[in-house]
Protein backbone atom coordinates (compact mmCIF):
# COMPACT_ATOMS: atom_id res chain seq x y z
CA UNK A 1 0.00 0.00 0.00
CA UNK A 2 1.56 3.35 -0.81
CA UNK A 3 2.21 6.82 1.63
CA UNK A 4 -0.28 8.55 -0.74
CA UNK A 5 -3.23 7.39 1.25
CA UNK A 6 -4.86 10.12 3.30
CA UNK A 7 -5.46 10.73 6.83
CA UNK A 8 -9.20 11.36 7.46
CA UNK A 9 -10.36 12.06 11.13
CA UNK A 10 -14.23 11.71 11.42
CA UNK A 11 -15.34 13.35 14.87
CA UNK A 12 -18.75 11.89 16.11
CA UNK A 13 -20.45 14.55 17.67
CA UNK A 14 -24.02 13.52 17.71
CA UNK A 15 -24.30 12.35 21.76
CA UNK A 16 -26.54 13.66 24.07
CA UNK A 17 -24.16 13.77 27.21
CA UNK A 18 -26.30 11.72 29.27
CA UNK A 19 -24.09 11.49 31.99
CA UNK A 20 -22.47 14.84 31.78
CA UNK A 21 -26.03 15.65 32.94
CA UNK A 22 -26.41 19.25 31.49
CA UNK A 23 -28.93 20.47 29.49
CA UNK A 24 -26.28 21.52 26.79
CA UNK A 25 -24.85 18.67 24.87
CA UNK A 26 -21.87 18.02 26.58
CA UNK A 27 -19.58 18.28 23.37
CA UNK A 28 -20.63 22.16 23.71
CA UNK A 29 -19.95 22.32 27.15
CA UNK A 30 -17.06 25.09 26.99
CA UNK A 31 -13.84 24.53 28.56
CA UNK A 32 -11.06 27.46 28.73
CA UNK A 33 -12.95 29.76 26.66
CA UNK A 34 -14.05 27.19 23.54
CA UNK A 35 -16.78 23.96 23.58
CA UNK A 36 -15.03 20.45 24.21
CA UNK A 37 -15.91 20.13 20.24
CA UNK A 38 -14.17 23.09 19.01
CA UNK A 39 -10.69 21.15 21.17
CA UNK A 40 -11.31 18.05 19.60
CA UNK A 41 -11.53 19.46 16.11
CA UNK A 42 -8.68 22.26 16.86
CA UNK A 43 -6.40 19.64 18.00
CA UNK A 44 -6.87 17.53 14.87
CA UNK A 45 -7.00 20.13 12.16
CA UNK A 46 -3.53 21.39 13.89
CA UNK A 47 -1.59 17.93 12.92
CA UNK A 48 0.11 17.85 9.62
CA UNK A 49 -0.70 14.80 9.17
CA UNK A 50 -4.55 15.12 9.25
CA UNK A 51 -5.60 16.25 5.36
CA UNK A 52 -10.03 16.28 6.77
CA UNK A 53 -11.40 16.76 9.21
CA UNK A 54 -15.32 15.66 9.01
CA UNK A 55 -17.91 15.73 12.17
CA UNK A 56 -20.68 14.01 12.67
CA UNK A 57 -23.60 16.03 13.93
CA UNK A 58 -27.03 15.20 15.23
CA UNK A 59 -29.27 16.49 12.36
CA UNK A 60 -31.27 19.15 14.62
CA UNK A 61 -27.60 20.40 15.38
CA UNK A 62 -27.87 23.92 15.47
CA UNK A 63 -24.60 24.84 17.49
CA UNK A 64 -22.04 23.76 15.46
CA UNK A 65 -22.27 26.49 12.92
CA UNK A 66 -21.61 29.14 15.52
CA UNK A 67 -18.39 27.46 16.26
CA UNK A 68 -15.36 29.75 15.35
CA UNK A 69 -13.24 27.94 13.28
CA UNK A 70 -11.65 30.84 11.14
CA UNK A 71 -8.43 30.61 13.00
CA UNK A 72 -7.70 26.96 11.88
CA UNK A 73 -7.18 25.15 8.62
CA UNK A 74 -9.68 24.96 6.32
CA UNK A 75 -9.94 21.37 6.40
CA UNK A 76 -13.07 20.75 8.46
CA UNK A 77 -16.23 20.46 7.77
CA UNK A 78 -19.44 18.88 9.07
CA UNK A 79 -22.42 16.80 8.14
CA UNK A 80 -26.05 15.96 9.98
CA UNK A 81 -26.22 12.60 10.07
CA UNK A 82 -25.24 11.66 13.29
CA UNK A 83 -27.50 8.31 14.71
CA UNK A 84 -29.35 6.49 17.65
CA UNK A 85 -25.69 5.31 19.38
CA UNK A 86 -21.73 6.08 18.63
CA UNK A 87 -21.29 3.53 16.11
CA UNK A 88 -24.38 4.37 13.76
CA UNK A 89 -23.14 8.01 13.73
CA UNK A 90 -19.51 6.71 12.77
CA UNK A 91 -20.96 4.39 10.06
CA UNK A 92 -23.31 7.48 8.75
CA UNK A 93 -20.50 9.40 8.39
CA UNK A 94 -18.51 6.72 6.49
CA UNK A 95 -21.30 6.71 4.20
CA UNK A 96 -21.08 10.27 3.89
CA UNK A 97 -17.77 9.91 2.50
CA UNK A 98 -18.36 7.06 -0.36
CA UNK A 99 -17.08 8.65 -3.13
CA UNK A 100 -14.80 11.29 -1.52
CA UNK A 101 -12.26 8.58 -0.22
CA UNK A 102 -10.39 5.35 -1.16
CA UNK A 103 -10.52 2.29 0.55
CA UNK A 104 -7.32 2.43 1.62
CA UNK A 105 -7.47 5.69 2.84
CA UNK A 106 -7.16 5.89 6.65
CA UNK A 107 -10.05 7.14 9.03
CA UNK A 108 -9.06 8.67 12.63
CA UNK A 109 -11.89 8.14 14.44
CA UNK A 110 -11.76 10.57 17.59
CA UNK A 111 -14.44 11.50 20.48
CA UNK A 112 -15.72 15.10 20.06
CA UNK A 113 -15.24 14.80 24.21
CA UNK A 114 -11.64 14.21 24.47
CA UNK A 115 -10.36 18.11 24.10
CA UNK A 116 -6.75 16.82 25.18
CA UNK A 117 -5.46 15.32 22.61
CA UNK A 118 -1.80 15.51 22.11
CA UNK A 119 0.24 15.63 18.75
CA UNK A 120 2.21 12.78 19.57
CA UNK A 121 -0.49 10.42 19.69
CA UNK A 122 -1.34 10.65 16.51
CA UNK A 123 2.54 11.06 15.31
CA UNK A 124 2.31 7.19 16.91
CA UNK A 125 -0.80 6.05 15.04
CA UNK A 126 0.60 7.35 11.77
CA UNK A 127 4.06 6.38 12.50
CA UNK A 128 2.89 2.97 13.69
CA UNK A 129 0.33 2.14 11.11
CA UNK A 130 1.55 3.22 8.34
CA UNK A 131 2.30 -0.18 5.85
CA UNK A 132 -0.08 -1.83 8.17
CA UNK A 133 -3.47 -3.42 6.92
CA UNK A 134 -5.61 -3.07 9.67
CA UNK A 135 -5.31 -0.18 11.66
CA UNK A 136 -5.11 0.14 15.50
CA UNK A 137 -6.09 2.13 18.71
CA UNK A 138 -4.56 4.39 21.15
CA UNK A 139 -4.58 2.62 24.46
CA UNK A 140 -2.98 2.49 27.77
CA UNK A 141 -1.95 -0.51 29.69
CA UNK A 142 -3.92 -0.51 32.81
CA UNK A 143 -1.99 0.62 35.58
CA UNK A 144 -4.37 0.20 38.77
CA UNK A 145 -5.33 -3.43 40.47
CA UNK A 146 -8.73 -4.29 39.03
CA UNK A 147 -11.39 -5.41 41.43
CA UNK A 148 -14.90 -7.21 40.35
CA UNK A 149 -17.31 -5.54 42.82
CA UNK A 150 -20.26 -8.04 44.09
CA UNK A 151 -24.03 -6.68 44.30
CA UNK A 152 -23.09 -5.66 47.79
CA UNK A 153 -19.83 -3.67 46.76
CA UNK A 154 -17.94 -5.85 47.98
CA UNK A 155 -14.82 -7.45 46.34
CA UNK A 156 -15.61 -10.48 44.26
CA UNK A 157 -12.53 -11.28 42.90
CA UNK A 158 -9.21 -9.28 42.07
CA UNK A 159 -8.71 -9.80 37.76
CA UNK A 160 -5.82 -9.99 36.62
CA UNK A 161 -4.40 -6.85 35.22
CA UNK A 162 -1.81 -8.80 32.75
CA UNK A 163 -2.20 -7.49 29.31
CA UNK A 164 -5.36 -5.79 29.72
CA UNK A 165 -5.09 -1.81 28.46
CA UNK A 166 -7.38 0.78 28.38
CA UNK A 167 -9.24 1.70 24.52
CA UNK A 168 -9.08 5.52 23.91
CA UNK A 169 -9.55 7.42 20.52
CA UNK A 170 -7.83 8.02 17.54
CA UNK A 171 -9.22 4.57 16.53
CA UNK A 172 -7.57 4.26 12.90
CA UNK A 173 -8.94 1.90 10.50
CA UNK A 174 -8.29 1.96 6.86
CA UNK A 175 -11.51 3.28 5.24
CA UNK A 176 -12.69 -0.03 3.85
CA UNK A 177 -11.73 -2.16 6.83
CA UNK A 178 -13.66 0.22 8.85
CA UNK A 179 -16.92 0.31 6.63
CA UNK A 180 -17.26 -3.41 6.42
CA UNK A 181 -16.83 -3.96 10.19
CA UNK A 182 -19.57 -1.35 10.93
CA UNK A 183 -22.05 -2.71 7.94
CA UNK A 184 -21.83 -5.87 9.69
CA UNK A 185 -21.44 -4.98 13.73
CA UNK A 186 -24.96 -4.78 16.63
CA UNK A 187 -25.12 -0.80 16.22
CA UNK A 188 -26.82 -1.08 19.74
CA UNK A 189 -23.95 -2.98 21.19
CA UNK A 190 -20.36 -2.21 19.90
CA UNK A 191 -19.00 0.22 22.20
CA UNK A 192 -15.61 1.37 20.21
CA UNK A 193 -14.49 0.75 15.94
CA UNK A 194 -11.86 -1.51 17.27
CA UNK A 195 -14.75 -3.94 18.51
CA UNK A 196 -16.29 -4.05 15.90
CA UNK A 197 -12.95 -4.84 13.62
CA UNK A 198 -12.46 -7.42 15.65
CA UNK A 199 -15.26 -8.96 15.20
CA UNK A 200 -14.57 -9.39 11.72
CA UNK A 201 -11.53 -12.06 12.87
CA UNK A 202 -9.02 -9.19 12.53
CA UNK A 203 -6.53 -8.09 15.14
CA UNK A 204 -6.17 -3.92 15.37
CA UNK A 205 -2.82 -2.94 17.02
CA UNK A 206 -2.69 -1.56 20.47
CA UNK A 207 -0.26 2.00 20.52
CA UNK A 208 0.29 3.61 23.18
CA UNK A 209 -1.84 6.52 24.12
CA UNK A 210 -1.85 9.72 27.13
CA UNK A 211 -3.24 9.82 30.31
CA UNK A 212 -3.66 13.38 28.97
CA UNK A 213 -6.09 12.31 26.05
CA UNK A 214 -8.73 11.86 29.00
CA UNK A 215 -12.68 11.98 28.13
CA UNK A 216 -15.14 13.67 29.09
CA UNK A 217 -17.77 12.00 30.67
CA UNK A 218 -19.38 13.90 33.95
CA UNK A 219 -18.45 17.11 35.44
CA UNK A 220 -15.96 16.33 37.54
CA UNK A 221 -13.57 15.64 34.68
CA UNK A 222 -13.80 19.38 32.97
CA UNK A 223 -11.21 20.40 35.68
CA UNK A 224 -8.64 18.15 35.37
CA UNK A 225 -8.74 18.79 31.73
CA UNK A 226 -8.65 22.29 32.02
CA UNK A 227 -5.92 21.98 33.75
CA UNK A 228 -4.71 19.62 31.27
CA UNK A 229 -4.98 22.27 28.34
CA UNK A 230 -3.45 25.05 30.12
CA UNK A 231 -0.37 22.69 30.40
CA UNK A 232 -0.39 22.01 27.05
CA UNK A 233 -0.64 25.34 25.58
CA UNK A 234 -3.70 27.18 24.50
CA UNK A 235 -5.31 26.82 21.13
CA UNK A 236 -7.60 29.89 21.55
N1 LIG B 1 -21.79 10.13 19.98
C1 LIG B 1 -22.39 10.27 18.73
N2 LIG B 1 -23.64 9.78 18.49
C2 LIG B 1 -24.31 9.15 19.48
C3 LIG B 1 -23.71 8.97 20.76
C4 LIG B 1 -22.44 9.47 20.98
O1 LIG B 1 -21.79 10.86 17.82
N3 LIG B 1 -25.55 8.71 19.23
C5 LIG B 1 -20.47 10.73 20.22
C6 LIG B 1 -20.46 11.73 21.37
O2 LIG B 1 -20.95 13.01 20.92
C7 LIG B 1 -19.00 11.73 21.79
C8 LIG B 1 -18.53 10.32 21.45
O3 LIG B 1 -19.53 9.74 20.61
O4 LIG B 1 -18.22 12.63 21.05
C9 LIG B 1 -18.26 9.50 22.68
O5 LIG B 1 -19.49 9.29 23.36
P1 LIG B 1 -19.77 9.61 24.88
O6 LIG B 1 -18.58 10.17 25.56
O7 LIG B 1 -20.42 8.40 25.46
O8 LIG B 1 -20.82 10.83 24.75
P2 LIG B 1 -22.38 10.76 24.91
O9 LIG B 1 -22.92 9.50 24.28
O10 LIG B 1 -22.92 12.05 24.41
O11 LIG B 1 -22.55 10.69 26.50
P3 LIG B 1 -23.41 9.65 27.36
O12 LIG B 1 -22.95 8.27 26.96
O13 LIG B 1 -23.11 9.99 28.79
O14 LIG B 1 -24.85 9.90 27.00
MG1 LIG C 1 -22.34 7.56 25.05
Amino acid sequence: MSDAVRHIALVPAAGSGSRFGAALPKQYTVLAGQPLLWHAVARLADHPSIDRVVVVLSRDDTRFAALELNGLRPIIDARHCGGATRAASVLAGLRSLAGEVGADDWILVHDAARPCLPAAVIDRLVGTLAGDAVGGIAALPVADTLKRADADTRIDATVPRNGLWAAQTPQMFRYGVLLDALEHADLDHVTDEAGAVEARGLAPRLVEGDPANLKVTYPRDLRLAAQLLVAMGDHS
